[in-house]
């Protein structure tokens, strides 16, 4: 073989409750990543597209390539030559799991090109360095989802811990991006270290609810478990017209809606596609009228994540 396609989806991450233990893959948008086999030893990116020249074109320095590097360090080859090129098709800093999509489809990529020496849950640890060199934290929640497919919980960190749970057949996501860049670092430095008892006990009432609701199919308990009370009051103060648009997706169908990863997107799940697309509407709506454009992606859930195109 001496080319390969992979491409990866964008991720909810936190889906309200979970902060770096839930997450899950949507249909589209997501990143390509193109592996070319060249005689010279090296990876070296050729071309990054959609990303208005901002990201590194050293292979040390970027995520899609570093996840490659580990990889082939791991597995003791040193000597492959491969020309990496990277399509972005959503933004930076979008709380859409940008960063994770284009390191889950560079692993794939090359994992693909080596004839599949590792399982899709061994790349895992290699995708989440890729998180690392981007956001300074190696958190799971973006890159399992777009890795894995479906609803993923991270059970534990250390050891690493990732399962998929059921979702029922019929929920929708709406994943609206409001034309405005939070950088993850930052909106991870602003939380607080300490929670309070109180607030420990509602967080876990909501995430053991949210999880059986889910398993479960009971839509009324999945939206009475949308609810955040430890990351949204905080990182909500970092997206204008939160409260307004939270409160238009749930006035219009979804079952409820929060942050999507550090935000600035925001998302809702809902029963069925038209009240995803309702609530969609109405969130765009909301912006709208605030002076900020944003993008709408209704989605039911990816349920295989990541693919080799070619
Ligand atoms: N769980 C991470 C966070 C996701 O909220 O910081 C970032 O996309």
């Amino acid at each position: 073989m001496n080319s390969v396609k992979a491409f990866a989806p964008a991720t909810v991450a936190n889906v309200s409750c979970g902060f770096d233990i839930f997450g899950f893959a949507i249909q589209e948008p997501g990143d390509t990543v193109e592996l070319y086999k060249r005689d010279e030893p090296g990876i070296v990116i050729t071309d990054i597209t959609g990303d208005e020249g901002r990201l590194p074109r050293q292979a040390e320095k970027n995520s899609v390539t570093v996840v490659m590097l580990a990889l082939l360090k791991h597995l003791g080859i040193k000597d492959l030559g491969c020309e990496v090129v990277l399509r972005k098709n959503m933004p930076l800093g979008s709380g859409m799991g940008s960063s994770a999509a284009s390191a889950v489809a560079g692993v794939v990529a090359m994992n693909e090109l080596l004839g599949n020496p590792l399982s899709r849950k061994e790349l895992l640890p290699f995708a989440m360095e890729g998180e690392r060199i981007a956001s300074g934290s190696a958190h799971a929640d973006n890159v399992g989802p777009s890795l894995l497919g479906g609803f993923v919980v991270i059970r534990s960190y250390n050891p690493l811990d990732i399962f998929t749970i059921p979702v029922p057949e019929d929920l929708y996501c709406t994943l609206v991006h409001p034309d405005i860049e939070i950088n993850t670092k930052d909106a991870r430095f602003i939380l607080r270290n300490e929670v309070s008892l109180k607030n420990t006990i509602a967080q876990m009432g909501n995430v053991a609810g949210l999880v059986a609701g889910l398993m479960k199919a009971d839509y009324d308990l999945i939206s009475r478990s949308m609810v955040d009370v430890i990351i949204e009051p905080v990182r909500s103060i970092l997206i204008p017209e939160f409260k307004e648009v939270k409160q238009a997706a749930i006035s219009n169908g979804a079952l409820g809606c929060s942050i999507s990863g550090a935000g600035p997107s925001m998302f809702a799940l809902s029963q069925g596609i038209e009240n995803a697309q309702n609530a969609g509407k109405a969130m765009q709506e909301r912006f709208a009228s605030a002076g900020i454009e944003s993008a709408v992606h209704v989605s039911g859930i990816n349920q295989g994540g990541a693919v080799v195109l070619q």
